[in-house]
């Protein structure tokens, strides 16, 4: 008999609803990654082209839980697609992933990337029993390390040229916490 796929779980806050993406959020993603200010210090280059964020969104929703998943962050009232949380680099077996995380700039410093970030962290702690989730960021990204500071991350030190950006080299801080680190131990 052919394995049932297990439904792609949903999130929900106050003003959020963390879903799986959908081509059609392919328009409200490109607002994101054609913006040279919110990719500043991502993982890629700019869009340029409208099909190179069709292409990446239809990763998005191929997902591998074990290993990757990325939600879309949607208003929970319209369902518009504001941006994305994901866990990735996962070793569900060993219990510990990567985070990452991107607001529409147009929604930005709302409380949004801090609602939906943390409802992401609570499925991981609780529903995965994961043991640590961390985050690598750039020194100079403070919107993203103040977020992950306010949510109980600890910074563990600098990793040089952790990161290749086109021809670049990036430095990273890595941050962790752990299940079993208590709020405002940090
Ligand atoms: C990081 C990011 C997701 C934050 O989203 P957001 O919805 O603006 O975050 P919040 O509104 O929840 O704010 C979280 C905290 O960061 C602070 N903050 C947000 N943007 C800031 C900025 N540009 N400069 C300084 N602080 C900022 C907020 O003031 C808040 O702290 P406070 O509660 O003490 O005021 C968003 O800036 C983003 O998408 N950046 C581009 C993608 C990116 O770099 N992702 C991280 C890769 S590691």
């Amino acid at each position: 008999m052919p394995k049932q796929a297990i439904p792609h779980p949903i999130l929900t806050t106050p003003r959020l609803r963390l879903r799986q993406f959908r081509a059609e959020d392919a328009p409200a993603m490109h607002d994101c990654f054609a913006n040279p200010e919110a990719m500043r210090f991502w993982n890629t280059p700019v869009h340029t082209k409208p099909i190179e964020t069709e292409r990446v969104v239809q990763r998005l929703i191929d997902c591998t839980p074990s290993y990757y998943r990325f939600w879309a962050v949607a208003d929970a009232g319209s369902d518009r697609c504001l941006g994305l949380v994901n866990y990735h680099d996962g070793h569900i077996r060993s219990r510990r992933v990567a985070i990452g995380y991107m607001i529409d700039p147009a929604r930005q410093r709302q409380g949004l990337g801090i609602e939906a970030v943390s409802a992401m962290l609570d499925f991981c702690f609780g529903e995965l029993a994961l043991h640590r989730a961390q985050a690598f960021i750039h020194p100079d990204n403070t919107a993203s390390r103040k977020l992950i500071e306010k949510l109980g991350f600890r910074c563990e030190g600098l990793l040089r040229h952790n990161l290749r950006v086109g021809e670049d080299w990036r430095d990273d801080l890595l941050y962790a916490r752990l299940a079993t680190d208590r709020p405002g131990d940090a």
